[in-house]
């Protein structure tokens, strides 16, 4: 049985997608439906699927890069599963915000703007959350934290860190049919 590379597996899968929604659609129509198939397949929009796409459908990369950086579902750069947002506000900087932010970091080991080597957290500040009284906040995706202290940091990165581990990933490799896939 021949091993492919999950990237191969994924362009063969990104082909068939491909050739199955053809006949079906207007090139307009193909292109829309292939970005979100290949953000749901890759978790962004790589490069080479950019080439590839334009390839296959014969529309400039430009027009894709267009369709791309227009809609915000699209990302030309793998996205964390977990997006932290520390406010930077005046209520929360005073009440330490920025330790709590200098404690993810060092418990990351990334600086602001960056993603966590494992893929699963990216780090951000963010203008007032709206909660000042309950200073400082931070927010995980749609989960809000109040009055955080950094010796919480940890405790709560470990939570999310379990629940990566019990949660099936979006796009298995192995449920893929693809061309060369032998029984
Ligand atoms: S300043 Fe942080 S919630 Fe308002």
């Amino acid at each position: 049985m021949r091993k492919e590379s999950e990237t191969t597996l994924r362009f063969e899968a990104l082909n068939k997608f491909i050739d199955q929604s053809r006949p079906l659609h207007d090139t307009q129509s193909l292109l829309m439906g292939t970005l979100h198939y290949t953000q749901e397949l890759f978790g962004y929009i790589p490069r080479q699927a950019i080439e590839f796409i334009s390839e296959s459908l014969k529309v400039p990369t430009a027009h894709i890069y267009g369709m791309v950086t227009f809609y915000n579902y699209f990302s030309l750069k793998p996205r964390p599963q977990y997006q932290i947002h520390v406010c930077k506000g005046t209520a929360c900087y005073v009440s330490g915000g920025a330790r709590v932010l200098e404690r993810l970091k060092q418990e990351l080991k990334i600086e602001i703007g960056e993603v966590s080597d494992d893929g699963l957290f990216g780090l951000s500040v963010t203008r007032c959350l709206g909660c000042c009284g309950l200073a400082p906040v931070m927010q995980i995706n749609e989960d809000v934290y109040v009055r955080v202290v950094p010796e919480k940091v940890p405790t709560i990165i470990a939570t999310y860190r379990k629940k990566k581990l019990s949660k099936k990933m979006p796009v298995a490799v192995g449920e893929f049919e693809h061309p060369g896939k032998s029984e």
